[in-house]
């Protein structure tokens, strides 16, 4: 799929206007392609208990799942990944107010990393990246699977190969 670099831009700098940042002053947009075509959004909103803000790519996370893991699963459209239960994020873009280019934070990396895997394409002021050159050497759900201890009575589960990345 051909990935408009510049309409995602233009669509996370639209989501930054709708920020709620009046603590930071940092108003952050989100906009990812979603593997059926859709464009997803999401923004920043702050709270005055400030650990409880949610970062712009949270809200596009969440959008994505209420756009595709429903209706359009049930539909076969083509917008979950091979394991056929999550949606799946192909690109994204997050912008400042500005317009300009911005890094996913730590945490919202590891969000990214399971809404699009490894290679998802991630927009930067040098051009587009995948993922796994921002988050190295990721704690995925395989790892989980393989790692978790027997809970008592049941066996230790084993890997079914469709663990998120
Ligand atoms: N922020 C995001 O929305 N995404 C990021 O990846 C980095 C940080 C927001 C959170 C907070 O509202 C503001 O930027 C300042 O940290």
């Amino acid at each position: 799929m051909i990935i408009d670099w510049p309409q995602l831009r233009t669509a996370a700098t639209a989501a930054a206007g709708r920020a709620y940042a009046p603590y930071s002053g940092l108003r952050v947009g989100a906009a990812g392609l979603a593997a059926d075509g859709q464009v997803i959004t999401g923004c920043n909103v702050e709270n005055a208990s400030y650990g409880l803000t949610l970062c712009a790519e949270c809200g596009l996370v969440s959008a994505l799942h209420t756009a595709g893991a429903g209706a359009l699963h049930a539909a076969g459209a083509g917008v979950v990944d091979a394991a056929g239960d999550r949606p799946l994020l192909l690109a994204v873009a997050v912008v400042a107010g500005d317009g300009q280019p911005l890094l996913p934070c730590g945490r919202c990396r590891q969000l990214l990393l399971e809404a699009g895997g490894p290679d998802l394409l991630v927009d930067t002021a040098d051009g587009p990246i995948t993922l796994s050159v921002l988050l190295p050497a990721a704690f995925t759900g395989t790892d989980l699977a393989s790692r978790r201890e027997a809970r008592e009575g049941s066996p230790a589960p084993e890997s079914t190969g469709k663990e998120a990345p």
